[in-house]
């Protein structure tokens, strides 16, 4: 990896420049820790959660899916117990002014100015508003902070309209809410940002041998589904005295983000081992029975759980940062987001050699389109246009030059061998399918 805060200004800039990542209400000075994605960057979180919603949902019998509202009931929370216990302690410095998380701070005085610290007070997480027109305590609703909570409250009505029986998952991807005190390095720690999360019940006898199997399963999937090099990631134990005390176990993934301080890991995702406390609250908090029938035993238990718990702009930053490198060529620079041909925004470019070929170049793009997302670009010489897609990860360019005319035959180019090869427009769909599937490594062996 390259100097750090270097390659993060590096990624920052381009993620704007290019259409990834933009500061939200900008022309307005901007929104602090608030992020807007661009055409690119929807593109790609898009993928990132299509990817996980198909490895943990459309790809299994044994996970359904929900999408919960955001405004929840005061209730999920008061029974889980965010409303009293989900807050930061907060100090401030007396003499800069300077606030902090007090655990993330190491020794008692200001790290900026060396100033004293207040007394700790804690600083509830959730954004409250007021559901209709009045704004009393009675019109008090939260947005969610968490997506798994609401699956805990929804989960007898699951159970009943899928039959589903033990062990099975139910899975969410969406938005959560977070009034965090300190928001820093880019879209790492916001205010606003989107989790993908799993509940699987089970019985509590196979508590471990589930936790095992998810903690593993999570590890893979950023290895062998999103290219991550496994140098960069790291699965992290808690130590006893870090874990909840209803939580039997819990292990991080992490990857090395150029910014995290301490040993320069920062947290991806949680796979916890959560037991039975979160259906037990939300039962006691509702009075309603959430136990199902254990079918081996024929009794009613409440299951065990274990949680997957990850953030999509987290996942986002880490693909961007792990797919960046430049190269010399030529004496040039080349950048290049080496982006796996699944994630990439944009699959392949149609590239027309003189403008005076559009027309005829459009042809190609318009087989393309009902498959893929492609990009049809005219302007500035090839190997411009060659430049502008490398940079934000396009796989393959399809230039049409002036003997296609004759031939009817366009030319690939491989983004990361920069290979060549030439083919028949009327197969260009196939060609494209096969280098999706495969990559150009294997395509010849097809
Ligand atoms: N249900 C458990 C739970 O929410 P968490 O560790 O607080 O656990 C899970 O959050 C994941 O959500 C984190 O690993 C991280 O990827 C993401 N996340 C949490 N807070 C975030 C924030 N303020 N900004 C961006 N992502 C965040």
């Amino acid at each position: 990896m390259q100097a750090s805060n270097d390659l993060m200004k590096k990624i920052i800039s381009l993620s704007k420049r290019l259409g990834f990542v933009y500061q939200s209400g900008e022309i307005h000075g901007g929104l602090q820790a608030a992020w807007d994605y661009g055409p690119l960057g929807v593109e790609l979180k898009r993928n990132i959660t299509e990817l996980w919603w198909h490895e943990m949902v459309r790809s299994r019998g044994d996970i359904v899916g929900v999408d919960t509202a955001i405004i929840t009931h005061p209730d999920v929370w008061k029974s889980s117990g965010h409303l009293k216990n989900f807050h930061d302690p907060l100090v401030d410095c007396r003499k800069c002014h300077s606030r902090f998380r007090l655990d993330h701070i190491e020794g008692t005085v200001c790290p900026n100015c060396g100033g004293e610290l207040t007394e700790p007070r804690n600083f509830g997480l959730m954004f409250k508003t007021f559901m209709g027109p009045l704004e009393d305590d009675s019109a008090v609703v939260y947005l969610r902070p968490e997506t798994c909570q609401p699956i805990f409250a929804q989960f007898q009505n699951i159970v009943t309209s899928t039959r589903m029986s033990l062990p099975f998952g139910i899975a969410q991807t969406g938005k959560a809410f977070r009034n965090e005190i300190t928001v820093r390095n880019f879209i790492f720690r916001s205010r606003e940002f989107e989790q993908m999360e799993m509940e699987y019940f089970c019985h509590p006898d196979q508590m471990d041998k589930w936790y095992t199997y998810w903690v593993q399963k999570r590890f893979d999937w950023y290895t062998d589904v999103l290219g991550i090099s496994k140098d960069n990631l790291r699965l992290r134990p808690h130590a006893e005295e870090e874990l909840a005390h209803y939580a039997s176990g819990c292990t991080d993934i992490e990857y090395r983000f150029p910014f995290a301080g301490g040993d320069g890991y920062g947290e991806l995702e949680g796979i916890a081992s959560r037991t039975d406390y979160d259906l037990t609250a939300q039962m006691e908090g509702s009075g309603k029975d959430l136990k199902i029938l254990d079918k081996e035993t024929g009794k009613k238990i409440t299951p065990f759980v274990i949680e997957t718990s990850g953030g999509v702009g987290r996942t986002f930053l880490m693909v961007l940062l792990d797919a960046y490198r430049e190269e010399e060529i030529d004496g040039k620079v080349r950048v290049v987001l080496g982006l796996d041909r699944k994630l990439a925004p944009v699959k392949a470019a149609v590239l027309p050699l003189s403008k005076k070929l559009s027309e005829q170049a459009r042809k190609v793009e318009e087989l393309l389109r009902p498959h893929w997302p492609v990009l049809f670009d005219v302007t500035g010489s090839i190997g411009k246009r060659y430049r502008r897609n490398d940079e934000i990860g396009t796989p393959y360019c399809i230039t049409f030059d002036f003997d296609s005319l004759e031939d009817h035959r366009v030319t690939i180019r491989d983004r990361d061998t920069l290979e060549q090869i030439r083919v028949d427009i009327d197969s260009i769909v196939e060609v494209m399918s096969r280098l999706m599937t495969s990559g150009w490594e294997r395509q010849g062996q097809n």
